[in-house]
């Protein structure tokens, strides 16, 4: 899969290439690449937003930057697709990550400040994601966050197993996973439940069951 992400804050991304489980799939399953709006802006010394038409505080993404940025990397509107990263987007839920981590190629646009142009969502972009009901100052860490999940589920970034029974998986019927514990076995007098200790697989298997929560 290769993740192209447009960004002014380039520097967000460098931690994440050294982190598994994307460290993992870098440059095997995954091409990241990170793209700074201001290197292909067509405007002078750098510029990438403008004043609000119909006046107000913040400024706004300009679209003939976006435009510019995917005709550099792309030659136009590419034809896969491209997502808008926005509090008033569809909100990321694990289904729209497996859906996503499916495509063989994904662009992601971040946006600061008062957010895009709307022209930007209305002929640039397929998709506009959120990563919650609340505002961040810009687009990075959505995008950072969106990269991970999506990371996660590419083949060979876990180990082997552990992505298939966890919180809104199929193999929990989209529950969230039942309780760890791990050594000490007891601390301050809280314990960890007998049956954890009993060696019982089968005994085991059903505790856990047993406490998958629905999700509320
Ligand atoms: C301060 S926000 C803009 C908020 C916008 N003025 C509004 O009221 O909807 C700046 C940028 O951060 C990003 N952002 C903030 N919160 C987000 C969220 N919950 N999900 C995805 N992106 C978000 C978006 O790229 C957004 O354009």
């Amino acid at each position: 899969m290769r993740l192209d992400v447009f960004t002014l804050v380039p520097d967000a991304f460098a931690w994440i290439r050294e982190r598994r489980p994307l460290a993992a799939v870098l440059d095997s399953e995954l091409e990241l690449r990170v793209f700074n709006y201001r290197e292909s802006t067509p405007l002078t010394a750098g510029q990438v937003d403008d004043d609000p038409y119909g006046g107000g505080p913040g400024m706004v993404l300009r679209v003939d930057v976006v435009a510019a940025a995917l005709d550099a990397v792309y030659g136009g509107v590419p034809d896969h697709r491209v997502v808008a990263l926005s509090p008033q987007g569809r909100q990321l839920d694990q289904e729209l990550v497996e859906e996503l981590a499916s495509e063989e190629a994904l662009t992601l646009l971040s946006a600061r400040f008062e957010g895009f142009d709307q022209r930007i969502v209305d002929h640039l972009c397929t998709d506009v994601v959120s990563i919650g009901p609340y505002v961040l100052s810009g687009g990075e860490i959505p995008a950072l966050a969106l990269v991970d999940a999506v990371a996660r589920r590419l083949p060979g970034a876990l180990t082997e197993g552990s992505g298939e029974v966890e919180s809104f998986s199929a193999a929990l019927d989209g529950g969230l996973e039942f309780p760890h514990y791990t050594r000490p076995a007891e601390f301050r007098g809280w314990v960890v439940p007998e049956i954890l200790l009993s060696g019982d697989h089968a005994r085991i298997e059903a505790w856990r069951r047993e406490h998958v929560r629905a999700v509320s």
